[in-house]
């Protein structure tokens, strides 16, 4: 069984897919073990607490610098004996400290096709350029922004009369389906990075 840590900073509805897969066998085999958050106040803490799944808060700004702050969360991945970490909606780019212990085993969720619209507002700048289509991504993460191998995309429409919200809740529902399908085939080992592509 492979053990999975979950990174959020925000609503978690992925980590809620997850955890339900998991709790219910449902993930190739792998089991949520952590949820890793630097929001304290995220819903997505809640959701850990309710699955009754350990979690990890910490305050970045409370720790010398990242390494610091990276060097704590490894810490408790090992304790923990994590083979791979998830991050949905964990709104902080991973450093070296996190890279290099988790090198090719720490997928990113992101909702756009890459390499269309990284960074932040994914969304918003989909909607601002005035394409016709953008997507979600699950991508394996290096140390750019949103920047590693593309694992799997999926591509969204964008309606004419699209708004924000209609099209953040469509990117919400393909995001539940392929998240939790990408996790299954990696924990069963389908999935792979070596040489910078998957
Ligand atoms: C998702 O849209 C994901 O693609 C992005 O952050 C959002 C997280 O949503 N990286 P939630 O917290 O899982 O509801």
């Amino acid at each position: 069984m492979k053990r999975i840590a979950v990174f959020v900073s925000g609503s978690g509805s992925n980590l809620q897919v997850l955890l339900d897969r998991s709790a219910a066998g449902n993930l190739g085999g792998a089991s949520v073990v952590l949820v890793v958050c630097d929001k304290p106040q995220a819903k997505a803490v809640v959701r850990a607490e309710e699955a009754g799944v350990p979690s990890l808060v910490l305050i970045p700004k409370e720790f010398p610098d990242k390494a610091a702050y990276e060097t704590r969360i490894l810490e408790e991945l090992r304790a923990r004996q994590v083979d791979f970490v998830v991050l949905a909606g964990y709104m902080r780019l991973v450093g070296p400290t996190l890279l290099d212990a988790y090198g090719g085993r720490i997928l990113n969720l992101h909702p756009s096709l890459l390499p269309m619209f990284p960074g932040k507002d994914a969304i918003g700048q989909a909607l601002e350029a005035g394409v016709e289509e953008t997507g979600v991504t699950v991508h394996f993460v290096d140390e750019g922004m949103d920047t590693g191998p593309v694992i799997a995309q999926e591509r969204i429409k964008i309606e004419r009369n699209e708004t924000r919200e209609t099209l953040t809740a469509k990117i919400q529902s393909v995001e539940h389906k392929l998240l939790p399908r990408v996790v299954a085939d990696f924990a069963a080992g389908k999935i792979q990075m070596g040489g910078g592509r998957t």
